[in-house]
């Protein structure tokens, strides 16, 4: 079974002074998050639609859903994690609870706060699947990356070897659990990015290619950029 994990378990500090987590800031004429659950229930795959969010947050995550009409039998709202990776860890303990994890199970894991996902880039996610036990989703880097320690620069890779990471990023559950449970406390935290905790764990990571409108809101400049986006007509399922 393939289950969708939508990841607003964060709280937004670089969001600045907002009264709500960024994830439920308007963006148009809906909340940030309700532009991402939207593009997920088009996907008639999903077993479960998982929306993490802080646990305080969770009835005004329902509320908010029936204001703006989203009654998919599918979605369940249940609580993040401290670290991104425990959200998603979190996510993995409510499937096992609720319907037990078998070897081919998958998830595919969307920051809430990317809402111009598209219905191809799940699509092509969920292709992967098939092949791959680990999935991200990357577009070329259109600038130099440049390594340094702020000083001193250290590498300049070359640039056509050279990704940003989005999400959705998907996972054979198995495989994320038994890297998962390899970290130390330590590297947990240090760990942000889910696909790179299974390639340490010696997994192949497949590259499905993302969108440049796929960005992620982080701060009041991207909330910006997201509301360009929305009026150039970026649609539901573009
Ligand atoms: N996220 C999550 N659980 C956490 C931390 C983050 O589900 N413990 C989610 C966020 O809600 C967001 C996505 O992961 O949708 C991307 O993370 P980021 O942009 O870093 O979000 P925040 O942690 O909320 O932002 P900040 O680092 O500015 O506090």
């Amino acid at each position: 079974m393939i289950y969708a994990q939508i990841m607003a378990g964060g709280i937004g500090k670089r969001m600045g002074n907002v009264p709500l987590p960024k994830q439920f800031l308007m963006l148009g004429s809906k909340p940030i998050i309700v532009h991402t659950v939207e593009k997920f229930i088009l996907n008639t795959e999903f077993e479960l639609i998982l929306i993490s969010t802080p646990e305080a947050w969770m009835d005004y995550t329902w509320d908010i859903l029936k204001k703006y009409d989203i009654n998919d039998k599918r979605i369940q709202v249940i609580p993040g994690g401290k670290e991104r990776n425990d959200t998603l860890q979190n996510a993995i303990n409510y499937i096992k609870e609720i319907k037990g994890i078998r070897d081919d199970d998958s998830i595919v894991a969307h920051d809430a706060v990317r809402p111009f996902v598209t219905k191809r880039i799940i699509d092509d996610n969920i292709e992967a699947l098939k092949f791959y036990k680990a999935v991200d989703t990357v577009i070329p880097a259109f600038d130099t990356i440049v390594r340094g320690d702020g000083e001193e620069v250290s590498e300049i890779p070359i640039r056509d070897e050279m990704y940003q990471g989005q999400t959705p990023q998907s996972f054979n559950i198995k495989a994320f659990q038994n890297s998962f449970k390899t970290l130390t406390e330590e590297e947990k935290a240090v760990l942000s990015d889910s696909a790179k905790i299974v390639l340490l764990n010696g997994e192949r990571v497949a590259m499905v290619t993302g969108e440049l409108s796929n960005i992620k809101v982080t701060t009041p400049y991207d909330l910006r950029i997201a509301n360009a986006i929305l009026s150039m007509g970026h649609a539901v399922g573009e």
